[in-house]
Order: C-alpha cells, then sequence, then structure tokens
C-alpha cells in the first residue's frame, strides 16, 4: 500500500483507526506469507499481551531477498562507502546479496547455531553486518547487535543477558583516523561468558588479533567450506527476530524484543510511506546498524521494498566535513536520511564544504533520532535540499520498531521542529498527571499511544515484568513513551524531549542511573548525580555531579581517571561533559535527590530553583553553585 496525496493519507488513518484488522491486513497482504495468519491482531495492554498476525508464517529473508530474485536479481541492494574514500566503492546486487546471506546462514549452522538460538553482532559499518544480521534471520536465530562504541563489560552484560551461544565480529573498524580493535574488546568480554560457544571473525582492518583455538574461527575460511544456497527456516508471526538493548531510567539496560511477522510489515509499510520511495532511488541513512535506525531503515525496510541503500563505514568530517555531500554526489543519493547532531555539527563548518557539490539528486531528506531545532531545520532545507526537498522530522524509539509520528515525505505539509501528524495506524494521545486524556489543540502532555501498532515491542527479554513495568504502568492501558510532547493548534505533534532519567546525547539514548553506577565505581567516589544539559552540537550533554572527599591528585587528572572508568565500564559514548565537584547532593529528608534543582544549575539557570525549603540541607544548594559556576 503506497499512499501517494494527502486525501488518501486521511483516508487511510480514518480507515485504520474505524477497522484496524482490515487496515493491517491489507499492508500486511502485500508481503509473502509462507501460511497466512488467522487473526490480525490480539491484544490486552494490561497483561500485556500483543499478538500480530498469529498464525502466519513466513520469513523475512524471503522477503528481503529470495522474491527480488524474480523481478530485479541484478538491481543494487547496498553501495559500500568504506571510511577511506580512495578504496574500492564494492556494490552487492541482490543475487550477489542473497548468495553471501546464505553462505553465512550455512556458515552459522555447520557452527552449530539453530532457530532460537541467540547470536551476538559486535561489527563495523560494513556490508557483512548486514549480511550477519540476515543470515541469523535466515535460520531463525535472533541476532543481537552491540554498537561498536559499547565497552567490553557491556558486551558481557548484554550477552550474559540473552545467553547468547555465538559472537560474530571482525578484526577491527575504521572511524575516521581512528582504528577500533574490535575482537580485542570482544576477548575481553567472553573472559566473562561462558555460553559464548564460538566466535566468527571477518578479517577486515587485519591488525594483529588473537584466535582462540576450538573457538575462533575466520568468516573467510568458514565460507569456502558451505554451500551457496540456504533454504529459509519457516518462523512463526510472532517468533523473535531480534533482542536490541537500550537504556531506561534504571540502571541496566533492556533487551528489546521484535517479532518476524509485525516488525517486518511495520519496517516495510513505513520505509515506503514515510520517504515515499520509488523504485530504482538511492536511500542513504547514516545511521550505524547498533542502533534501531540501522536495523530498520538500512537493513531492513529498504530491502524490503527492494530499494538502494549506502552503507557508510566512516564518520561525517573524515576525511573533510564534506564527506556527506561527496557521498550524495557520487552515488546520486535520493533520500539522505540523518540525525540533527550530524547536521549541527556539519553546520558548524558553515557552507564552503557544500559549495560545488552536485546534490541535485537529493529529492527527500531525514532527520531522526532527537528534537531538530530550527535553525539546523532551516539549514538542511536550503542548503542541502535547495529549499525544495521535504524534510521528514520522524519520531519513533528503539521499542516502536519503525517510525509513528513523522510527514509523509511530498505529501504532509511540514513545519520545522514538527513531527507533525501520526503514520496511519497510530493512535497517539496526551495525558496530564492525573492520568487522563488531553482532548482537543494547543496542548501538552505525556506521549502514549492507545492502540497498538505491527512494530511494536513485545517484551523485554528475560524479564515480562520489566516490559510492563516500564511501558504500561504509568499510564494503565497505554504505551508511555517516556516523551514529552506539544500537540499545536492545527493537530500538529512536537516532541520535546524525555521526561524520565534518560538523556539523548547525539541522537544515544543513555540512562543517568547507568552513568551514575560507572562514576560511583572510582574509587575515591563517594556519590554522584547525574543530569542532562543543553549542548549546541550533541543536543544534550551529560553533566556528573561528583562526590570525592580526597582529591590527592589535581582535579583534572582525577576527572579524567572518573571519565576512563566510565569508559571501561559502559563505553566512549557515556563520558560526561562536565564533571563538577560538590561537597554534597540536594536531597530531600527522604534521601531522594531533586534533580530539578540540579539540571537547572547545569542549565546556568539559577535565577529561579524553585522551592528549597523540603531539602534536608538547603544551604548545600549555593555550595553546588559556587563550584559550577567555578568549573
Ligand atoms: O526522545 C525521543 C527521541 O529519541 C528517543 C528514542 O531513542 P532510541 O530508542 O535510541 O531511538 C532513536 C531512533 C528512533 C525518543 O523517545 N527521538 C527520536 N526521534 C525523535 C526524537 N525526539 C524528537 N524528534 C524526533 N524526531
Amino acid at each position: 500500500m503506497k499512499i501517494e496525496s494527502f486525501q488518501e493519507y486521511q483516508s487511510a488513518y480514518q480507515k485504520s483507526v474505524q477497522d484496524p484488522a482490515s487496515f493491517w491486513s491489507d499492508v500486511a497482504d502485500n508481503f509473502l506469507w509462507i501460511n497466512r495468519w488467522n487473526k490480525v491482531l490480539e491484544w490486552d495492554f494490561n497483561g500485556p499481551d500483543i499478538k500480530w498476525f498469529e498464525g502466519g508464517t513466513l520469513n523475512i529473508t524471503d522477503n528481503c531477498l529470495d522474491r527480488h530474485l524474480i523481478t530485479q536479481p541484478d538491481d543494487i541492494a547496498y553501495i559500500f562507502e568504506p571510511n577511506d574514500p580512495e578504496k574500492e566503492h564494492v556494490t552487492l546486487t541482490y543475487k550477489v546479496l542473497h548468495e553471501r546471506v546464505c553462505r553465512t546462514a550455512n556458515i552459522l549452522k555447520r557452527n552449530g547455531v539453530k532457530k532460537g538460538d541467540r547470536v551476538c553482532i559486535y561489527m563495523p559499518m560494513v556490508p557483512e553486518l548486514t549480511i550477519a544480521l540476515l543470515a541469523c534471520a535466515r535460520i531463525g536465530a535472533v541476532h543481537s547487535v552491540i554498537f561498536g562504541g559499547f565497552s567490553a563489560r557491556s558486551i558481557a552484560d548484554r550477552i550474559n543477558d540473552a545467553l547468547c551461544k555465538f559472537v560474530i565480529t571482525a578484526d577491527g573498524g575504521f572511524r575516521g583516523d581512528k582504528q577500533i580493535p574490535l575482537k580485542e574488546v570482544i576477548d575481553d568480554a567472553l573472559m566473562g561468558c561462558p555460553t559464548v560457544e564460538k566466535v566468527m571473525v571477518l578479517t577486515h582492518t587485519r591488525i594483529p588479533v588473537s584466535m582462540l583455538k576450538g573457538r575462533d574461527v575466520w568468516w573467510e575460511d568458514e565460507a569456502k567450506l558451505v554451500d551457496s544456497y540456504c533454504p529459509s527456516e519457516e518462523m512463526n508471526a510472532e517468533d523473535p527476530l531480534f533482542i536490541l538493548y537500550t537504556s531506561g531510567s534504571t540502571g541496566k539496560p533492556k533487551g528489546i524484543v521484535h517479532t518476524c511477522g509485525g516488525y517486518m510489515v511495520y519496517a516495510g509499510y513505513t520505509f515506503q510511506n514515510v520517504f515515499n520511495y520509488r523504485k530504482g532511488e538511492v536511500f542513504f541513512c547514516t545511521a550505524d546498524i547498533g542502533w534501531i535506525t540501522g536495523h530498520t531503515y538500512i537493513t531492513y525496510g529498504p530491502l524490503l521494498q527492494g530499494a538502494t541503500t549506502v552503507i557508510f563505514e566512516g564518520v561525517p568530517t573524515y576525511p573533510t566535513p564534506s564527506r556527506f555531500w561527496d557521498i550524495v554526489e557520487r552515488h546520486k543519493v535520493n533520500i539522505l536520511y540523518t540525525a540533527p547532531t550530524a547536521i549541527r555539527s556539519l553546520m558548524s563548518f558553515g557552507t564552503d564544504p557544500v559549495k560545488g557539490k552536485d546534490l541535485s539528486s537529493i529529492r527527500v531528506l531525514g532527520s531522526v533520532g532527537e528534537p531538530i531545532n530550527e535553525e539546523a531545520w532551516h539549514w538542511f532545507d536550503q542548503n542541502i535540499g535547495g529549499g525544495n526537498a521535504p524534510i521528514v522530522d520522524t519520531w519513533w524509539q528503539t521499542e516502536t520498531g519503525g517510525i509513528l509520528i513523522s510527514p509523509l515525505a511530498g505529501i504532509t505539509p511540514t513545519k520545522p521542529g514538527y513531527a507533525t501528524l501520526p503514520l496511519p495506524g497510530i493512535q497517539p494521545v496526551l495525558m496530564d498527571e492525573a492520568g487522563n486524556e488531553i482532548e482537543g489543540n494547543g496542548v501538552t502532555g505525556n506521549l502514549c499511544i492507545k492502540f497498538p501498532w505491527p512494530g511494536m515491542l513485545r517484551t523485554t527479554y528475560g524479564d515480562h515484568e520489566r516490559f510492563k513495568s516500564t511501558y504500561f504502568s504509568a499510564y494503565p492501558g497505554y504505551y508511555f513513551t517516556g516523551d514529552g510532547c506539544l500537540r499545536d493548534e492545527d493537530g500538529y505533534y512536537r516532541i520535546t524531549g524525555r521526561v524520565d532519567d534518560v538523556i539523548n546525547v547525539s541522537g544515544h539514548r543513555i540512562g543517568t542511573a547507568e552513568v551514575e553506577n560507572a562514576i560511583n565505581l572510582h574509587a575515591g567516589v563517594v556519590e554522584s548525580a547525574v543530569v542532562g544539559y543543553p549542548h549546541p552540537v550533541k543536543g544534550q550533554g551529560i553533566y556528573a555531579y561528583v562526590i570525592f572527599p580526597r582529591i590527592d591528585k589535581d582535579a583534572q587528572l582525577t576527572r579524567l581517571d572518573i571519565l576512563q572508568t566510565v569508559s571501561r565500564y559502559i563505553g566512549a559514548i557515556a563520558k560526561p561533559d562536565k564533571i563538577v565537584f560538590v561537597p554534597g547532593l540536594p536531597k530531600t529528608r527522604s534521601g531522594k535527590i531533586m534533580r530539578r534543582i540540579l539540571r537547572k544549575i547545569a542549565e546556568g539557570d539559577i535565577s529561579n530553583l524553585g522551592d528549597t525549603s523540603t531539602l534536608l540541607d538547603p544551604t548545600v544548594v549555593q555550595e553546588i553553585i559556587k563550584a559550577a559556576e567555578a568549573k
């Protein structure tokens, strides 16, 4: 189903609310099923228990690959843009991709991986990464991809939570002028992971790596030993397809579980309609496959629609800040999907890096991951889109599987800073403090979704209670997103940011409790409190207040020690931008830290700290302000 006009959008939306089963059944009929479903939807947000397309069986890779072999085998599925622009730009046709996925699936089987087993993937942004995901899906193994910026300990935690049996990695990865020693990090992680039996290693940077007898195998060697065809495993619609860990308000990241049938339908549907994808167009999503955006809009969504997608290994500023624009020019990119952080960072170089680049192929621009400020929106619109490429500001989450609120490119009238309107099938509501739906327009509240959609998470891995308490207990009967939201006079939605203890740093979600736990591990630290603050490029930065009574070295060195602790414990992405040493924290008599005050101080807004009289020791506030100002 492809929506081509605003009128069609409106009638599709209406139908999706009045008769969801028939709406989604029509959408799902665009895919290849082995057995058609018996029932479109069964749900209970109180359980919570959500099932889509029950009785249906399928394999997502039949839809991503096999069915295109009949109609478009020689079309390009992926264009690889390596970190070093001088290196070869390999392309993979659908036929070649199919064969490589089959071979890899056979390698997994040969090494004992079976349907339902969990496979951890820790790789650079190379085509083999998508091949690894698809190979798992081919045989019904559940992939759990971990972003290359996480530390050995974070990896071990995730592997142990999912009880992974197999790991796919590479010797290393290139990122700008840096090399990331992926295998070395995996080796460290696996010292504490008893369930892992085998590790498959891709040769990429060819830095020296340790290869353990009986455990580690080279991908290239294994590929020579297997057939080029592997039949796809028949999966139930509700079988898990993958787990992806994400941060929440509590310390431990949770494994978001997505399923085969619903996720497939939702990924394909949203890719086609949000970007208004047209056959033959080149799509470039700059996210990393380690995050949900790369799962849905580099791997599954585009392949489901037979699209051509750029996989970019490097960073936007290497070797120059023209890199994105060079890629657009070289591969004639039609749709560019990126994050506000990247836009702001490139904006800071002015328009020189864009000058002389042929960006005329661009038809649609997309933004994801964090609120986009108006200045960045206009810069993107004028300098990259030439003022005539619609911008789709897409709001969604790891949990939602795909985009929920967004303009449809070229169809929905846009407004800077607004994700605009819900896609057909999505029923957003704003809730007040008392837990009531707020009616009408020109209102703000906490964003909930009152009806299920096929791409939503089904549970948090190994802990269904946590699924319930995180998403369905703040407002019983509703899915709570954790975001604050404005619905303006036109009924347009603007996401204002997280209302829980999650910070969005460069579009990456980081839990304040996670960072605090890491800081508190440092030997001299007594206690810490972490909040977000506005950051000109990253959107939000991490601000840490730390009680460290005996700084015997110089304070700056102690800060670096703390940063190192956080890097080792979580990964470099969670390093605080600012550390302020304080004598105490603003606590209530019941021992709760008043983060509101800490946020205000971090923002530099101390004029209106509100009522501090309920604090155990109100004088501590002045001391914290003094420390923050001295920093
Ligand atoms: O706060 C919202 C913000 O990112 C959060 C979800 O993060 P994650 O699960 O890592 O997924 C990011 C990619 C989908 C949301 O709760 N967010 C995402 N997109 C937008 C956004 N905030 C404002 N506008 C957006 N377009």
